[in-house]
């Protein structure tokens, strides 16, 4: 059977052969992000988010760079609290829709709420076909009330909210792809 690690390894393959490659989001790549995903959001297919929101949780964001390394597609994972965790902002340019590359962020996030131990993740959509797609299951909202009750009710279209809320349990078999944490950090170079 294909883990997650693989089938991520797999697609991190095929978008590099294309110029593409995934990392952190940078403080630099603040006003290309926050043109996409305000100019789908003017559309009304997403949130918008300020600059300083974007300045605020960039630790938060993945990015697809491509070959000029400038930003192709972006997607948070933003932790609430010890069990619970959104996918936010995932937006991809336009050209690009349809590769397979929204799909591949999203389960990047998913990976990284596997790292953290967090048993569940959701998002607010307008798309909840593109989430069906990705084992996300349509969930009522005040399910999250720790959603609810520190962002909603600061949103100007709290009482009128149209989004749909759909989580997906994050496995607990996917924590066996993982690398260690301390795979993670680059050796710390030692003085000769
Ligand atoms: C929604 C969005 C992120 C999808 O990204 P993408 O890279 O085009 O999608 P992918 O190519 O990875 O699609 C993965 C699967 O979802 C399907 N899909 C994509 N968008 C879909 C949609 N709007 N509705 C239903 N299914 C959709 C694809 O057909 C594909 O299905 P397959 O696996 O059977 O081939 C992208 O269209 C986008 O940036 N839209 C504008 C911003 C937005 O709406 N973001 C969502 C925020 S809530």
């Amino acid at each position: 059977m294909t883990t997650l690690a693989e089938a991520l390894a797999t697609r991190e393959t095929a978008l590099a052969q294309r110029g593409f490659r995934v990392r952190p989001a940078r403080l630099s790549d603040v006003p290309r992000m926050a043109e996409m995903i305000n100019n789908f959001a003017s559309q009304g297919e997403m949130l918008p988010r300020s600059a300083s929101e974007l300045y605020e949780n960039i630790r938060d964001f993945l990015i697809i760079a491509d070959e000029n390394d400038e930003v192709a597609a972006t997607a948070s994972l933003h932790i609430l609290w010890d069990d619970l965790a959104e996918i936010k902002s995932v937006a991809v340019s336009e050209a690009l829709h349809g590769q397979g590359i929204g799909a591949y962020l999203v389960e990047k996030c998913v990976e990284e709420a596997a790292r953290m131990e967090l048993p569940t993740v959701f998002v607010l959509t307008h798309k909840p076909g593109f989430y069906e797609k990705l084992q996300f299951e349509r969930a009522d909202v005040l399910a999250f009330p720790r959603k609810v009750w520190s962002e909603c009710i600061r949103c100007p279209k709290f009482s009128n909210c149209n989004e749909i809320a759909m989580s997906r349990p994050v496995a607990r078999e996917f924590t066996a792809d993982l690398p260690d944490d301390d795979d993670l950090l680059d050796p710390i170079p030692t003085r000769a």
